[in-house]
């Protein structure tokens, strides 16, 4: 079609308004630019009605796509806050069941287990990770027996059950790699015997998704997963984290075996690594700062992929939010959103009650 553009004049004139004016007192419509007026692409008219924007919405976000984390501790009826996680607490086993039925009830499917595990328990090789009457593989068991429909997953690292604090084996200050391997297997097989369905390797160590899925598989667990940690990251949002478990490093940091923040070809390297090794899900670890490596590492391969919105994302959200800087509900809605957006079939995060009960509501 041919346009009149040029028969149009250049500078819209005072009284070219082709709204007619109103009384005097109500606001009055802007005067149309004729500029404007040969427009044919308008974005916003499929924005215009609420159900115009819910049916052409591009991403979903539903409880079935979340995974509730949860801090186990020992006793009955315990309930201890995190002071940096508002809205969180370690919970006893008892407790734990209660709200992995509550979760189940919301359509919340799966629960990532994390012990919190006695200073006087911790040891150099993480001895109470393996052991079958340990913390984490009496909850598993209570809880698949009381809810077998929930998934359960579990972190495979050293961390909190270490004296050092860190995710492997420390020698003279050095993590070390292949000595590490052995010690994450006799973990993830105590925890696959109690019956968790899914091992989450979160230690980093090279090597360790193909020597777990090894292990498994010669014990006959050929259907417990593997969610591979592929990507994490080195980063400082795990800090609520490491107050919930008392887990934080007691020297040095995790720089050698976490990933540097500056990188995102060399997540496409851990993807291509961990899926070869047998990992049937992998994740990228925090998720909101690094929502371009989500995306690349979706694009690559052809298993699912997890993001974790780790402690320091959900506790900015609820800080502001307490200083009422931002509405934190609807911040966190966004956040999971964008999340998903960026390609993440599944997202681990704190506000996954929450969030549920709001999509549910
Ligand atoms: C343990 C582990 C950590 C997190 C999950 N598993 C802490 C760490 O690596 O130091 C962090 C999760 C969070 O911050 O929510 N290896």
């Amino acid at each position: 079609m041919k346009k009149s553009r040029a028969a149009k004049p250049a500078v819209p004139k005072p009284g070219n308004s082709q709204v007619s004016p109103g009384n005097a007192g109500e606001p009055q419509p802007m005067p149309v630019d004729a500029l404007c007026s040969d427009m044919l692409r308008r974005p916003r008219r499929n924005r215009r009605t609420a159900s115009l924007r819910a049916m052409l919405r591009e991403t979903e976000l539903t409880p079935a796509h979340l995974i509730l984390p949860l801090f186990v501790t020992e006793g009955k009826n315990q309930r201890s806050p995190i002071r940096s996680m508002p809205g969180i607490d370690r919970l006893s086993r008892d407790l734990i069941i209660k709200e992995a039925k509550r979760a189940l009830g919301l359509g919340i499917g799966s629960v990532a287990l994390f012990p919190v595990i006695a200073e006087a328990l911790k040891d150099t090789i993480a001895s109470a990770s393996a052991l079958d009457d340990g913390l984490l593989q009496r909850t598993i068991r209570d809880l698949k027996a009381a809810v077998p429909g929930i998934t359960v997953i579990t972190d495979v690292a050293m961390d909190p059950y270490s004296s050092d604090g860190h995710d492997g084996l420390v020698n003279g200050g050095k993590i070390l790699n292949d000595e590490s391997l052995p010690l994450l297997a006799a973990m993830a097989l105590a925890q696959a015997r109690a019956g968790a369905d899914i091992v989450a390797p979160s230690d980093m160590m090279d090597g360790r998704v193909g020597y777990l899925r090894r292990a498994l598989d010669a014990q006959g667990f050929t259907d417990v997963g593997i969610l591979a940690y592929t990507a994490k990251y080195a980063s400082s949002f795990y800090g609520p984290f490491r107050e919930a478990l008392d887990s934080a490093p007691k020297h040095g940091d995790k720089k050698t075996y976490q990933m540097d923040p500056a990188n995102r070809r060399e997540a496409l390297l851990e993807a291509e690594l961990d899926v070869k090794e047998g990992a049937d899900m992998i994740m990228v670890k925090p998720a909101l700062a690094y929502l371009d490596v989500i995306m690349a590492v979706k694009a690559a391969v052809n298993v699912p992929v997890a993001a974790y919105h780790v402690s320091g994302e959900y506790a900015m959200v609820k800080a502001a939010g307490q200083l009422g800087w931002l509405d934190p509900n609807a911040a966190m809605l966004e956040s999971l959103l964008a999340i998903r957006r960026a390609g993440a079939d599944a997202i681990l995060t704190y506000a996954a009650m929450e969030t549920a009960e709001r999509l549910n509501g």
